[in-house]
């Protein structure tokens, strides 16, 4: 079809949630490229909004889904399930977590670990813990309690009341979190780089503060990684980068490399609370969605693929930094690994990202004025290279 021709079709038979979307449809794709309706290629620095760790086309992970949906893709968890045992090992043995839970996106994980932590507090005899502490402009989902959680009135108004109560708290304010956090608070829930609002990192003596308050008080520290985890801050999480140990911390986005996979690990005396009945899934865990994180795990840790997230992010940010000096457009570039943000000094980002993409670059634009690039784990120095030359004529143009 053409993109005409979808475009009709979605606008008589979609719901529009998404408003005016990007005047793309793609096709295919090979490592970092795309290939849209039209046969235009491009390169993506967005991976799907930081999903597609490993590229398009990847041969190994094609390979074993293939065989995996030849041989069986669903079978439920009333059965045991070889790859979610599989995963939940790698993450435990490669984490500060003991236990697991699989589901199928991130709005999911964060909803059962607000659960799980509820939970906790209801077997500890503590009822009264009901309350969370997160923090302005964070996002955290779509479901009611993730709404609840995300600190952006925007997605709230139209469905309050909201069920649960969550406390907004300035990002970087340790008076305003310590002010928060009283004997109700469940958890503090931290985005330790907040993505969807403009890539923007807590401060490292916020991060440490928030455990201790968590430490003293005995509330839980909750660390939503579904977009900082699984390598893209060149890190297996955010929280090694911070060097902290969360007591729950969600994935999903890049776990299933483009599968929807989520998931949510916790220490053993919280993982505790949860007993059968309390919480479950369909499709969650399934052997396709657990052969996909199986895959995607084994080639960050064992085939470079976070060493290279760590190196080429380094070497991205120093060349944005190298323009940003030289061209008076750009007020700050920040992040870590693979996920970062720049920030214009005027409202440029919407006419610089179409600009991107009329030279064949696909980008995350947020707001007026900064770009999210979250592009495949995979990225290589040239590719940085080509990114960044044309963003140099992009802003010398505009
Ligand atoms: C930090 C964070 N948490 C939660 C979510 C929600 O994930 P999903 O869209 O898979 O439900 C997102 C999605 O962008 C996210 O970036």
């Amino acid at each position: 079809m053409t993109l005409d021709e979808i475009k009709a079709l979605d606008s008589k038979y979609y719901m529009n949630t998404f408003g005016e979307r990007t005047p793309l449809s793609f096709t295919e794709g090979h490592g970092i490229e795309l290939t849209a309706e039209d046969g235009r290629v491009y390169r993506d620095f967005f991976a799907g909004i930081a999903v597609n760790c490993l590229g398009y086309g990847h041969e190994r992970l094609t390979r074993e889904l293939c065989d995996q949906i030849s041989k069986v893709i669903h079978t439920s968890s009333v059965f045991y399930v070889e790859g979610q045992a599989k995963l939940a090992q790698v993450i435990v043995e490669n984490s500060c977590a003991d236990r697991v839970f699989f589901c199928n996106s991130g709005a999911e994980a964060n909803e059962g670990a607000i659960k799980l932590a509820k939970k906790y507090f209801v077997m500890r005899g503590e009822e009264n813990r009901r309350e969370f502490v997160t923090l302005k402009n964070s996002f955290h989902g779509r479901t009611l309690a993730t709404v609840a959680a995300t600190g952006q009135e925007k997605y709230q108004k139209p469905y309050k009341p909201l069920l649960e109560k969550f406390v907004h708290v300035e990002i970087n304010d340790i008076d305003g979190l310590k002010a928060s956090v009283n004997p109700n608070t469940a958890a503090i829930m931290l985005e330790l780089i907040q993505g969807e609002s403009g890539v923007h990192p807590l401060s490292k003596e916020f991060v440490d503060e928030a455990v201790k308050i968590c430490r003293k008080t005995g509330c839980l520290l909750i660390v939503d990684e579904i977009q900082t985890g699984i390598g893209r801050c060149g890190e297996l999480f955010a929280h090694n980068y911070y060097g902290i140990e969360p007591d729950i911390f969600t994935m999903a986005k890049g776990l299933g490399g483009g599968v929807p996979v989520g998931g949510f690990a916790a220490k053993q005396k919280i993982a505790d609370a949860f007993v059968p009945g309390d919480h479950g899934t369909t499709f969650g865990g399934n052997p396709l969605a657990m052969r996909a994180g199986c895959v995607v795990m084994d080639e960050l840790l064992n085939n470079g693929v976070i060493d290279n997230a760590r190196r080429v992010g380094a070497y991205f940010t120093d060349k944005l930094n190298g323009l940003a000096d030289g061209c008076g457009k750009i007020a700050e570039v920040r992040g870590a690994g693979l996920m970062i943000g720049v920030e214009f000094n005027s409202d440029i980002a919407k006419a610089a990202g179409a600009a991107m993409r009329d030279k064949g670059y696909i980008v995350g634009v947020i707001g007026a004025r900064v770009f999210r690039i979250v592009p495949p784990l995979i990225l290589k120095e040239s590719d940085v290279d080509g990114f960044v030359s044309a963003l140099g004529e992009v802003l010398a143009e505009l």
